[in-house]
């Protein structure tokens, strides 16, 4: 059993564990340990502040963003109007998934989200990969997102200052410049207003989101005046391959649902309040999503969209004849995109939170600042990681990897409902998913098609990562999980 009181240790040379790899790999961190240690970190504990609604915001936050606003002009092109049905498709996946998720953050409510519940459920070696595949899924998606927060960056200066930024500070090497100065900047300011603690952060957030829902319900009424119904005929004509590749594309519109469940430490009443925040953000988006998407096809011919940036801006432009309009849609959307960051960069600092008090990251990214309740030392590093990523690499090489980082993570937590149920049928739910267990059977289906529909090259990116990830478990976590010196 763990000694809950005690901060995280990882000893300098550490001991070889008793037991066969086999069981080393397999050692599972029972619930009530999770739970029990929720909020501990190194030097001090995280705070319980967080609202049903802060919780839910924190789950839009981190979801409406880059692919609404630009990763639709890319996946248009690849389905025609049936795009609003890739919509659909995407957030079946989500949804499938988003049940098993609801049911695990009300059953174990800690900040690792689901590398937690492999932990619980599966064992130490898939919590870890886990874990890994959540980087993509956070760590990644924040570069991908800033990256798209510079387009729209560019289009409100050149609207309000007729200022255009230059290629060379404004994309990466191989897309025509040196360096995406806006995507790092961004990633630094986000950095700086969540060194403030989870409460700051949600009032900064809140805000955000709030702007963000009012720019897209603007475009919607805009752009509803400029639809044409020719605009929707042929409704497929790509087929169902390509719905299915857009699908596949836009499953990254959806990453950032589960960003609650990152907060289940600083959450009030986390087994009530997780569940609910989960299923309401995603009900939200999912309404906005298609809405947008069924306005923006039917306001510009789905051929225009192919290399268009700042594609719902444009629109706005086309409908109205102003440029005012589209000034203004891309200023709810530097503020929309800016708060993915936001968010993101919280969940991503809360896993690393979870993995470093287990010991499978160096202890520095549990330590707390005592003042402000927020891991500080956590969130310069991720930061850092994430803004010179984000500075240097291109957009849809990253948005892919995300994708299907978070499709992995998906499926595993669609595997570790199941698994759980039968383990530990006793245990106190707060959401129980319907039809169990063909919800999360589907659920990992959905994950898999969806993952089986990006490109080889994206597979090869995620193969690389996995391996890195393993190099990196095997010599240093596998030896400093604290587990493994509990056992000894
Ligand atoms: N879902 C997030 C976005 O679209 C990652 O920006």
């Amino acid at each position: 059993m763990l000694d809950h009181g005690a901060a995280p240790t990882a000893t300098k040379t550490p001991p070889r564990p008793p037991g066969g790899l086999g069981t080393r790999l397999m050692r599972r961190k029972p619930v009530e340990d999770l739970v029990a240690e929720g909020g501990q970190g190194e030097g001090g504990s995280l705070r319980r502040s967080l609202s049903m609604w802060q919780l839910t915001m924190i789950s839009i936050g981190a979801t409406l963003g880059t692919g609404i606003f630009v990763v639709l002009g890319e996946a248009t092109p690849l389905a025609g109007p049936a795009v609003a049905v890739s919509f659909v498709l995407a957030g079946l996946t989500a949804l499938f998934s988003a049940l098993s998720y609801a049911e695990l953050a009300g059953s174990i409510p800690v900040s690792g989200s689901s590398y937690s519940y492999s932990y619980a459920t599966m064992g130490e070696l898939v919590a870890w990969i886990c874990g890994w595949c959540l980087i993509l899924e956070y760590g990644v998606s924040v570069a991908a997102v800033a990256v798209g927060w510079g387009e729209y960056l560019d289009e409100l200066l050149h609207g309000t200052l007729g200022v255009t930024i230059p290629d060379a500070v404004a994309a990466p090497l191989g897309e025509g410049g040196v360096v995406n100065l806006p995507a790092l900047v961004v990633v630094l300011l986000a950095m700086v207003f969540l060194m403030g603690g989870a409460k700051e952060s949600a009032r900064v957030n809140a805000a955000m989101v709030v702007v963000k829902i009012i720019t897209l319900l603007l475009f919607c009424g805009i752009g509803f005046l400029g639809i044409k119904a020719g605009n929707y005929t042929p409704l497929a004509p790509l087929g169902i391959t390509g719905i299915s590749a857009a699908a596949a594309t836009l499953f990254f519109s959806y990453i950032g649902f589960d960003a609650a469940s990152t907060a289940g430490e600083e959450a009030a009443d986390p087994k009530r309040d997780l569940p609910r925040a989960i299923m309401l953000s995603l009900l939200i988006v999912t309404v906005l999503y298609c809405l947008v998407a069924l306005v923006a096809v039917g306001a510009m011919p789905w051929q225009d969209f192919e290399g268009s940036e700042a594609a719902l801006a444009r629109i706005m432009e086309d409908v109205t004849g102003h440029s005012v309009w589209s000034t203004v849609l891309a200023a709810g959307a530097v503020v929309a995109i800016a708060s993915v960051v936001f968010a993101v960069l919280f969940g991503q600092t809360r896993i690393l939170f979870a993995m470093s008090r287990d010991g499978l990251v160096p202890k520095v990214f549990a330590r707390v600042n005592p003042r402000t309740g927020a891991p500080r030392a956590n969130t310069v590093i991720v930061s850092l990681f994430c803004g010179v990523l984000a500075a240097t690499v291109p957009l849809g090489e990253l948005a892919n990897a995300t994708s299907i980082g978070t499709l992995f993570a998906f499926a595993l937590v669609n595997v570790a409902v199941v698994i759980l149920r039968y383990t530990r049928p006793e245990m106190p739910r707060t959401f129980r998913v319907m039809l169990f267990p063909l919800t999360p059977v589907l659920g990992f289906g959905f994950c898999a098609w969806m993952m089986l529909s990006l490109p080889g090259a994206t597979w090869a990116v995620f193969a690389l990562w996995m391996i890195a990830g393993l190099v990196f478990y095997f010599l240093y976590g596998l030896r400093r999980s604290r587990l493994a010196s509990a056992e000894k």
